[in-house]
């Protein structure tokens, strides 16, 4: 059911790998599918060309999700490469080091517009700038990553919960607008997993441990399980779910006291 042969698929997000978008892309190609993989800048263009040298015939692009030139840029490369495209992985997120850090109340309007602009509105601008490729191919599967910490407060989550909520609203949004197209827009919110990302967070393992204390799994998630699950919503085995957050955290998101 999750069989995504002959499919294409762009994944935005691989840094390296332990990016949860990078265990998505090796679930994705061992489901049958070919990849076009993107960096943010050229700094790390050369770990996302060692990664996807084990994938078959990848496309490999730029793509800083902040501009839209080279969204643009990015769309012309896949319909000339792919010439459609089903389904899209949105794993980009950022905030400055200072806003994940001091409290809250002390979010600069840089900190806050940078944060909510990488990483809520980059859904919107890619997701519209593919969408008429993914009609091509009468409809698709957009998903995005996100985090508990949109609903609650997490201490130094700060204004990424902010933008998590952002991003989660536009999944509905998007989804409404899009599903007559048959295009489902959804989003995986993961438990805590040790990331480039996550590791930019303070006192980041603290919330590890306390997903192996209260979670009813009694254990945080790793990367492979948000696949498997990403997996369902990419592929056919999803057709019929659109505008869901799906909740893959070994139940953490159920506890109260
Ligand atoms: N690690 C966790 O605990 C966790 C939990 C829930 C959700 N998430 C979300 O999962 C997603 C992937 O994060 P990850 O934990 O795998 O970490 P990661 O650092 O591997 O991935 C984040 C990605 O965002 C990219 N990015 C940042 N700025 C960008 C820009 N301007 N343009 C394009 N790409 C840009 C980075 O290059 C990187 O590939 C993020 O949305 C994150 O918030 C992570």
């Amino acid at each position: 059911m999750s069989d995504l042969s002959g499919k294409h698929g762009l994944i935005v997000g691989v840094a390296n790998k332990r990016s949860i978008s990078w265990a998505i892309a090796q679930a994705a190609a061992a489901a049958g599918a070919r990849l076009a993989l993107t960096w943010p800048s050229e700094r790390l263009a050369e770990n996302v060309r060692e990664l996807a040298a084990s994938l078959e015939n990848p496309v490999l692009a730029p793509c800083d999700v902040g501009s839209d030139q080279q969204i643009a840029d990015l769309a012309a490369t896949l319909d000339r490469e792919f010439g459609g495209l089903d389904f899209f992985v949105h794993g980009a997120a950022f905030a400055p080091a200072d806003a994940l850090s001091k409290p809250f109340v002390e979010t600069t309007r840089d900190a806050f517009r940078t944060a909510l602009d990488v990483s809520a509105y980059s859904l919107v601008a890619l997701t519209r700038a593919v969408a008429p490729l993914l009609e091509k191919r009468g409809g698709g599967s957009v998903l995005t990553l996100t985090y508990i910490g949109s609903q609650r407060v997490f201490t130094n989550y700060n204004v990424m919960g902010v933008a998590k909520a952002a991003l989660e609203s536009s999944v509905r949004y998007l989804a409404s607008d899009l599903g007559p197209k048959n295009i489902r827009v959804n989003a995986i919110s993961a438990g805590a997993i040790k990331t480039l990302a996550a590791a930019g967070i303070s006192g980041f393992s603290s919330i590890l441990n306390v997903y192996r204390e209260r979670a009813p799994l009694r254990r945080g998630v790793d990367q492979s399980e948000v696949a498997d699950a990403a997996l369902f919503l990419l592929s056919n085995a999803g057709r019929a779910v659109t505008g869901e957050i799906l909740m893959v955290d070994a139940g953490f998101h159920v506890m109260g006291l």
